[in-house]
């Protein structure tokens, strides 16, 4: 079914200058970017947006690395596109991420993993409602 994801670019891609390298990947792998926007996320939006995670050991770094510079936020729309999005970043961690994927490509360590991507149908629906409202979302048939 045509699905719709959010995906995060990372403080680390971004400080990178990956941001276009990356967009690529999603265009290549069938996925179209239907929204997007810069922001730097304050330390309030990143600890609601993880919140999920407030009780893990990683919180207050994921927060504070989250935090340290801009991100790029996208809704990615497509075929199975939460599932193809995660395929194309690869493993949470990138010692363990398959060759050819962005986080084995691109990312230095579980915490500066270059990408964020929802992991199933609810998050996805409130990760997009986190950062997009309804008419923000623009929708294409290529
Ligand atoms: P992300 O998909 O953004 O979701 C939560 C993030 O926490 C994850 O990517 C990692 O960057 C970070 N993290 C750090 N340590 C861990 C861990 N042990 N397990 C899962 N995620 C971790």
């Amino acid at each position: 079914a045509i699905e719709r994801t959010l995906s995060i670019i990372k403080p680390d891609a971004v400080a990178k200058n990956l941001i276009g390298e990356i967009y690529t990947r999603f265009e290549k792998g069938g996925l179209r970017i239907v929204a997007a926007r810069m922001l730097h996320l304050s330390k309030e939006q990143a600890q609601r947006f993880y919140a999920v995670h407030k009780e893990r050991p990683f919180y207050n770094d994921l927060v504070e690395f989250m935090t340290s510079g801009p991100v790029i936020v996208q809704v990615l729309e497509g075929e199975d596109a939460i599932a193809k999005n995660r395929e194309l970043m690869g493993a949470t961690n990138p010692k363990e991420a398959a060759p050819g994927t962005i986080r084995a490509d691109f990312a230095e360590s579980i915490d500066a993993n270059a990408v964020h991507g929802s992991d199933g149908p609810e998050t996805a629906e409130q990760e997009i409602n986190f950062f997009f409202k309804p008419e923000e979302i623009c929708p294409r048939i290529n």
